[in-house]
């Protein structure tokens, strides 16, 4: 409807008949998302190709028509007030919404370019490509080895020693191997390669949240859905989870939610901003949605002027 906001720049003292961009405490305004500002362009591969995804429980839309691509080997992080509609576009990236009744997902989610919202698609394969850690640490009430070993288990990846040099096929790794190696790279070997059996509910916090993502590593996932795998940790193990963010980024894909302004800038490629009503407003390369966002919503959200 208006064309005001094509400039970013608001003038301070203008009058009042052109302030449609003055948010409430909500965040609502009359401003229209540009295209140009979700119009991220970026080199190298697309992991995901979100087209007019919109989300609904019953008659609630909680998505919005959002459409974006998602790069591969990258942490793209999702950022927005509470409510926005941040975990439900997650859970959207391995058809985890399948598992809410209320909620029903129309549009296009490709995974390598093959599409996940279709007949016959495999939801445990899929699943085990894209992993997923949650805000709360939840390590099953077992043994260290056992949170590591569950998923490759459950999958067969495990090759028993024996039958496999018995059927000649040393192709599968055994099960030490795969829970060290998984260990490891969640940064969490050093401290628990001595105490493999005892129960997990023994670690502190951070090391829960840390076995949680060997536990997602362990089957060799392609992306890692991480929904504010931060917010209950101290700032130690808070720059723990980070480092480990920054390191993973090398081999997946990650696509993390954060309430943390800081922790977005500091650790992702790209940001995303989400507001009230399930709308992307605005994505793209994170320094230049912190530094210089287009969008006077998300310069509001993002200088604490609501949210
Ligand atoms: N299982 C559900 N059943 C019904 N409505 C839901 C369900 N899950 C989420 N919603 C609604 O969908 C909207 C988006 O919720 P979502 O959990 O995705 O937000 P969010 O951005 O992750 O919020 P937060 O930052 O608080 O975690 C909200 O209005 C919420 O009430
Ligand atoms: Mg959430």
């Amino acid at each position: 409807m208006s064309e005001t906001h094509s400039t970013p720049e608001p003038t301070e003292e203008e009058s009042p008949g052109t302030t449609t961009s003055t948010p409430t405490t909500a965040g609502e305004t009359e401003e229209e998302v540009q295209e140009s500002w979700v119009d991220y362009d970026f080199d190298g591969p697309t992991k995901f190709s979100v087209e007019d995804l919109n989300v609904y429980y019953g008659e609630d839309h909680a998505i919005q028509n959002i459409s974006m691509d998602i790069p591969e080997n990258s942490v793209t992080a999702l950022i927005g007030p509470s409510g926005c509609g941040k975990s439900t576009f997650l859970r959207c990236l391995n058809r985890m919404n399948d598992r809410i009744k209320a909620a029903s997902v129309e549009g296009s989610v490709e995974l390598d370019g093959q599409e996940i919202y279709q007949e016959g698609i495999d939801l445990v394969e899929l699943r085990k490509r894209v992993g997923q850690v949650f805000q709360s640490p939840n390590p099953f009430p077992k043994s260290i080895r056992d949170n590591v070993a569950y998923g490759p288990r459950k999958h067969g990846d495990i090759q028993s020693g024996l039958l496999a040099r018995l059927l000649g096929d040393d192709s599968g790794e055994e099960e030490d191997e795969i829970v060290e190696r998984a260990l490891r790279k969640a940064a969490l070997w050093d401290e628990v390669h001595d105490r493999l059996e005892d129960n997990a509910l023994g670690l502190s916090g951070g090391q829960q949240q840390r076995l949680c993502i060997a536990r997602a590593l362990a089957v060799d996932p392609e992306v890692i859905l991480m929904d504010e795998p931060a917010s209950a940790l101290d700032p130690i193990a808070t720059s723990k989870i980070e480092d480990l963010v920054d390191e993973l980024s090398e081999d997946y894909t990650v696509v993390i939610v954060t309430h943390n302004m800081q922790q977005a800038a500091r650790i992702s490629d790209q940001t995303a901003v989400f507001l009230t009503g399930g709308e992307l407003v605005e994505y793209g390369d994170t320094e230049q949605i912190f530094e210089n966002p287009q969008s006077q919503r998300v310069e509001d959200y993002i200088t604490g002027k609501f949210g």
